[in-house]
């Protein structure tokens, strides 16, 4: 791609009026009239070191009115922005492709109310995600969504991106907890819809548009949403697994037998277990190795009770052969440590080098079916291999089983031309053939563009092309992306 040269360069000039709007020093990391390099460079690089953008100015708004002030200018100027979070996003869409200014939303991160009968919270977009989970904890609620990227992300960034997580399961899509938001367009017009109410159906929801809409038609500066009560009691457990056949049944023998009190249905493949154990040097929970493990946690309201069901099913899932192993963790250190061996793998592949990652929804009979296939193609290229002339190291599979979410992952020593062109298109054509989704949860950004017309048909494409012209009439909102 080139750079759109109806987009105007920063100047000088324009760096004056931005310190001029934020007024103190440190809201404002000025490349343009300094050499800032060094503090530039985390906001121009993603997490996973595999989009490099080019910005030489980064600004971080206090207040939605300077959010405001800013996209005016910019709209007015022709200068083209990138909206920034936590910057955890996986697929390239939270930083610049060429010279995007980023916004960074990190100074707007304050908790402005909560019920406590309600369960209702109102926060600013740039507040971290487990920040604000520990808040909540502290009035005896659970913010809606968990995912391994807590400590970083912002929910204003899980909203842009409509994160998925690890309990989507239980409490369902941000597209239903969401109760409302305040954004701002690109011409700074403030959409005021940060509703309290759990129902309101007055016109359209336009607020669903910019759930998921990864920063492209606003910039969402405070939050609504719908916490519900934190379960008094956790338990989770770590199965072996000889199958994908069998992982299924115990799935749905875990939906039959704990059905209200099932929090999270995870999966895990032996190659990504392997990879967690090599980076962490931690000892597996189980004896002997297997083809697979699934990590299950419940929910519920009294510890006892939940551990006795959680008991009797595992019991009853060896009984008749669905699970080969599986232990019980029992104390919150023992819960906590079973969850790094999920949580762990995307910072454990991340350690090794390049990876190649695919967030896709495939329906639930052939999802781990995708890995075999990826994995017989990048070996019959000759590409996969134990010793260093092979560029990629493991292909393995994890994911939300709970939710049909397949996490496709191509550990490499190195990134590599040869191998993107094995996986692309193959691996969105595959998706394609099954009416999969070649995005399920981490978006489209800059590294699924170009393949949305594998999941969504011209139609549908046409009418999102017509919301972004009307939301974003000159496209400053971070281009190069999505559509
Ligand atoms: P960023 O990465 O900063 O931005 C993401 C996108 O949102 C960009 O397009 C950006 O322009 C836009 N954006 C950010 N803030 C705003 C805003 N205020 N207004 C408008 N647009 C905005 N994702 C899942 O869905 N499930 C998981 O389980 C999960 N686990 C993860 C684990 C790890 C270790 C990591 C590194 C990532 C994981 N992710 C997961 C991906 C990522 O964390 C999520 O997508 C997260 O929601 C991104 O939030 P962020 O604040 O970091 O956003
Ligand atoms: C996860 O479920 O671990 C996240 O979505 C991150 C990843 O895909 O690695
Ligand atoms: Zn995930």
């Amino acid at each position: 791609i080139q750079r759109d040269s109806r987009f105007a360069q920063v100047t000088p000039e324009h760096v004056k009026f931005f310190k001029e709007v934020l007024g103190s020093e440190s809201a404002v990391i000025d490349g343009v009239t300094s050499d800032a390099a060094d503090d530039i460079a985390p906001f121009n690089s993603d997490w996973m070191n595999k989009y490099r953008g080019h910005c030489r100015l980064v600004l971080k708004p206090g207040t939605t009115a300077e959010v405001s002030k800013i996209l005016k200018y910019c709209n007015d100027n022709m200068l083209a922005v990138v909206p920034q979070g936590g910057n955890t996003g996986l697929v390239g869409g939270s930083v610049p492709v060429f010279d995007e200014i980023v916004i960074n939303m990190s100074r707007m991160n304050k908790i402005i109310e909560f019920d406590e009968v309600s369960g209702i919270l109102v926060a600013e977009a740039g507040t971290i995600l487990e920040v604000a989970d520990q808040f909540l904890a502290s009035k005896g609620y659970i913010f809606p969504l968990d995912l391994g990227a807590k400590g970083s992300c912002h929910i204003g960034g899980n909203l842009a991106t409509n994160a998925g997580g690890l309990r989507l399961l239980r409490y369902g899509s941000l597209h239903g907890t969401t109760l409302g938001i305040e954004a701002v367009l690109a011409d700074g017009t403030v959409v005021d819809d940060l509703c309290k109410l759990r129902k309101n159906n007055t016109g359209y929801d336009l607020k669903q548009l910019f759930i998921g809409a990864e920063g492209t038609i606003g910039i969402i500066t405070k939050v609504s949403i719908q916490c519900p009560q934190r379960s008094a009691a956790q338990n989770v457990a770590l199965f072996g697994i000889e199958s994908y056949e069998l992982a299924q049944q115990a799935f749905r023998e875990a939906k039959g037998q704990l059905g209200e009190i099932l929090s999270a249905f995870e999966l895990m493949d032996e190659g990504s277990q392997a990879l967690v154990r090599q980076v962490t040097g931690n000892k597996s929970p189980l004896e002997e190795k297997y083809p697979f493990y699934c990590l299950i946690e419940t929910s519920g309201s009294n510890a006892e009770h939940d551990a006795e069901k959680l008991q009797s099913f595992l019991e009853d899932v060896m009984e008749k052969g669905i699970v080969a192993d599986g232990t019980l963790a029992e104390n919150e250190t023992q819960i906590r440590s079973l969850w790094t061996w999920r949580e762990g793998i995307t910072e454990a592949l991340g350690h090794l080098g390049g990876v190649y990652k695919y967030d896709v929804s495939i329906p639930l009979k052939e999802l781990y079916q995708m890995v075999e296939d990826v994995k017989a193609r990048v070996d019959a290229a000759g590409l996969l291999g134990d010793t260093d002339e092979y560029p990629v190291r493991a292909v393995v599979g994890y994911g939300h089983m709970g939710d049909a979410n397949l996490h496709l992952n191509v550990s490499t020593r190195r990134f590599d031309e040869r191998v993107e062109q094995v996986l692309e298109p193959f691996v969105y054509e595959w998706i394609a053939e099954r009416q999969g989704s070649i995005s399920a949860e981490h978006g489209l950004g800059l590294m699924k563009k170009k393949y949305i017309g594998y999941s969504r048909n011209p139609t549908m494409v046409g009418l999102m092309k017509n919301i972004k012209t009307t939301f974003d009439p000159n496209g400053i909102l971070n281009p190069y992306k999505y559509l």
